[in-house]
């Protein structure tokens, strides 16, 4: 069973989906432990609720990445859980290639936009304002560029003539939820090749 190291900054409502999918048996996984750089994660009281390992691990005052002493702190917390594969999920922090090399191909993120489409942060007012007909959700593997690796699973979610911001993000979320178990099973199943950009999903045995 693959063991998965979670990383959120906020309140982990795609752990969550995680935590009920592993539970409810969608998910053949186990949650090694969770960290955040964010003390008042509500991650990290859904993931203690559920008797997972939980850190907050400081990550330097830099805003946007970790810094590199912090950086080892967060390899070293994910390897002594012996992590397999690393969710990013809200997680609103740039790994370095450090990080990167050491998980090489064993990232992957959820990005709430279609790829390459609005990159960053609030990608769903981003699609909002940008007067989209069509956004949705992304789950990609992770690699030097800012939600720009390799895309795994999307899938779409219309914009209403009467939708709000606000409304078109719980939708994406719903959709998040679902993609990102879909995802994790996938490379849990190891039926993830990787070739440049492409990933393809391979048929089961
Ligand atoms: C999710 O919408 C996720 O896609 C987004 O942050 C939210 C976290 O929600 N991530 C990004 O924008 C990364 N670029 P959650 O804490 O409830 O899972």
């Amino acid at each position: 069973m693959i063991v998965l190291g979670v990383l959120a900054s906020g309140n982990g409502s795609n752990l969550q989906a995680i935590i009920d999918n592993i539970k409810s048996g969608k998910l053949d996984a186990k949650l090694g432990c969770i960290i955040s750089d964010n003390p008042d994660a509500f991650a990290l009281k859904r993931a203690k609720e559920s008797g997972v390992p939980a850190y907050y691990i400081n990550p330097g005052s830099h805003k946007t990445y970790l810094e590199t002493e912090r950086e080892l702190e967060y390899m070293k917390c994910l390897q002594e859980h012996k992590v397999e594969l690393i969710c990013l999920a809200g997680f609103m922090r740039i790994l370095h290639s450090d990080f990167l090399r050491t998980f090489k191909d064993r990232i992957i993120n959820i990005h709430p936009a279609l790829l390459p489409s609005f990159p960053g942060l609030h990608a769903q007012r981003q699609a909002f304002e940008y007067g989209a007909k069509i956004t949705g959700a992304t789950v990609h593997f992770i690699d030097e560029g800012v939600d720009t690796g390799p895309i795994i699973i999307q899938r779409a979610v219309e914009v209403d003539d009467n939708d709000t911001a606000e409304k078109l993000a719980q939708r994406i979320l719903k959709v998040e939820h679902q993609i990102y178990s879909e995802a994790i099973q996938l490379f849990a199943e190891g039926r993830l090749k990787k070739t440049g950009r492409k990933v393809e999903i391979t048929n089961s045995d």
